[in-house]
């Protein structure tokens, strides 16, 4: 295409149906805000420029969203629909000649392929609209056709007649309409309506009467040109999207074991034949390699995951490396600046945080290890705790090739144990363990011949 293309995002309503303190477009979706997801949908049209009008939660709304890289225009008075998009004129570049492409900040799941053909006939100086038929059209601004079937006009539901109203194909709010054929259609508006608003929708009643070709295209896909509105329906949006997500993950040759019991909330990318089961969390950017297996009801952001890591129920992992073959849980936790080597385990109840696994190692139960490095084939027995932190500072604590580390030993940090060292079950280490050496660090053990406990005296 020739022309210019210029996407106009519109995002400067409160959202007041949200009875919420945040503006609406910052509401997340799929971990993401709705803002972000049409955002998305408009960088991959390729546009010579994206406008975002914003105005409710004014600067804050553009400082959540530094990935946006668009010219911000402030609607200071939410005027309406209209209003906004005559805001958003101003900011573009050349009017002539360009398609300036109209989204909704709060219809998230909008489809690129979708709007590809709206743009096309915009291009050839019609208005073009995309229309949807609802079930419950509720809500929406219906189209009004003549009895030949020729668009007229849009009414919004407020200004509705009952007829009207019984109306089932809607308007979703997205046009495709030449620049200069918008400017002069916007300057026509009023606020003469039910909201006293400008409503944008007014302009198709504008373009009829000017002769400006009006083609109303109806969406195949109901679900992508869905608006959010209330709380409900951003819950009914987030379940279509994790349904997509779900069924993406399946056809990239994931195993879920529901589909429908699975939050991605950023990006999960899956090797072959990777199961996951149910009720997990996936948050930020989550690799899982291939064969990894994950348990119920697991919670991971931002880790990575190499073949054949098996993830046990109930553990939750943050910003952590794992090596291949890994076992973790269940009822495990991982915090950032964890890395597992190849084959080492960590069992139930234990927490790891900035802490190097060697290969084969295990913590397998009831033990805290942070700001630490342990060797390979290294056994830290049950209720072991690192004491890295003196109330001030934190301290690391170097653990040797095939140490063996008795249960209940605290490792009072800064200390280093050495290759091959072994620490006696109970002992709190606040010395260097040389290479090779038993430490046993607790109370000797007393024995008392015929001990008599103490007993009630009767009287
Ligand atoms: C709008 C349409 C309606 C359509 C529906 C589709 C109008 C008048 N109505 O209704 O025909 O069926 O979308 O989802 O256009 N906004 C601004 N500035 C404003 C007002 C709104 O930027 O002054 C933004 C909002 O942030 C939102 C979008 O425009 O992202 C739509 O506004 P909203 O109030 O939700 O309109 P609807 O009542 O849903
Ligand atoms: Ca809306």
């Amino acid at each position: 295409m020739d022309m210019n293309l210029e996407v106009l995002i519109l995002a400067a309503g409160k959202g007041k149906r949200m009875r919420s303190a945040r503006p609406k477009v910052l509401h997340a979706l799929g971990g993401r805000s709705l803002l972000c997801h049409v955002y998305t949908a408009a960088r991959r049209l390729e546009p010579d420029s994206v406008v975002v009008v914003y105005g409710h939660g004014g600067d804050a709304v553009k400082q959540q969203l530094p990935d946006i890289d668009a010219h911000w225009v402030l609607q200071a008075q939410q005027r309406g629909t209209g209003h906004a998009v005559q805001l958003g004129l101003t900011a573009l570049a050349s009017l002539e000649p360009s398609v300036v492409l109209v989204l909704y900040g709060d219809v998230p799941l909008i489809n690129p392929d979708t709007l590809q053909p709206l743009i096309e006939q915009g291009a050839t100086g019609a208005l073009a609209l995309l229309s949807v038929r609802l079930e419950n059209p509720t809500g929406y601004g219906r189209i009004v056709r003549d009895h030949e079937g020729i668009v007229q006009r849009i009414v919004e539901e407020a200004d509705a007649s009952a007829s009207e109203r019984a109306i089932d194909e809607v308007s979703t709010g997205i046009i495709a309409v030449p620049g200069s054929v918008l400017s002069e259609l916007i300057e026509k508006l009023d606020c003469d309506n039910a909201q006293g608003e400008y409503y944008l929708t007014d302009i198709v009643a504008h373009a009829v009467q000017r002769g400006v070709p009006v083609a109303a295209t109806l969406a195949e896909n109901q679900d992508e040109v869905l608006g959010v509105n209330s709380r409900a329906q951003l819950a009914h949006m987030e379940r279509i999207y994790q349904r997509r997500v779900a069924q993406a993950l399946m056809d990239g040759g994931a195993t879920l074991a529901d589909p429908a019991r699975l939050d991605v909330r950023g990006e999960l990318r899956t090797g072959v034949d990777v199961f996951i089961d149910v009720g997990c969390v996936f948050e930020g950017t989550v690799t899982l390699g291939d064969r990894t297996q994950v348990g119920p009801y697991c919670v991971i952001r931002d880790s990575e995951m190499a073949a054949d890591a098996q993830i046990l129920a109930h553990t939750v992992i943050d910003g952590a490396t794992l090596g291949e073959r890994v076992s973790v849980g269940p009822f495990a936790r991982l915090r950032p600046g964890s890395r597992l080597a190849p084959s080492s385990k960590v069992g139930n109840f234990v927490e790891m945080k900035n802490a190097e696994l060697g290969e084969r190692s295990k913590v397998n139960h009831l033990s805290y290890v942070g700001d630490a490095q342990l060797g390979r084939d290294v056994n830290i027995g049950a209720g072991t705790i690192t004491c890295n932190y003196d109330g001030a500072y934190k301290h690391r604590t170097q653990i040797g090739d095939g140490v063996f580390v008795g249960s209940n030993t605290a490792l009072v940090a800064p200390v280093t144990l050495g290759d091959g060292a072994t620490v006696g079950a109970g002992s709190t280490i606040n010395k260097d363990v040389p290479a090779g050496d038993l430490a046993v660090a607790r109370a000797q053990q007393k024995a008392v011949r015929d001990w008599q406990r103490p007993s009630k005296k009767k009287t």
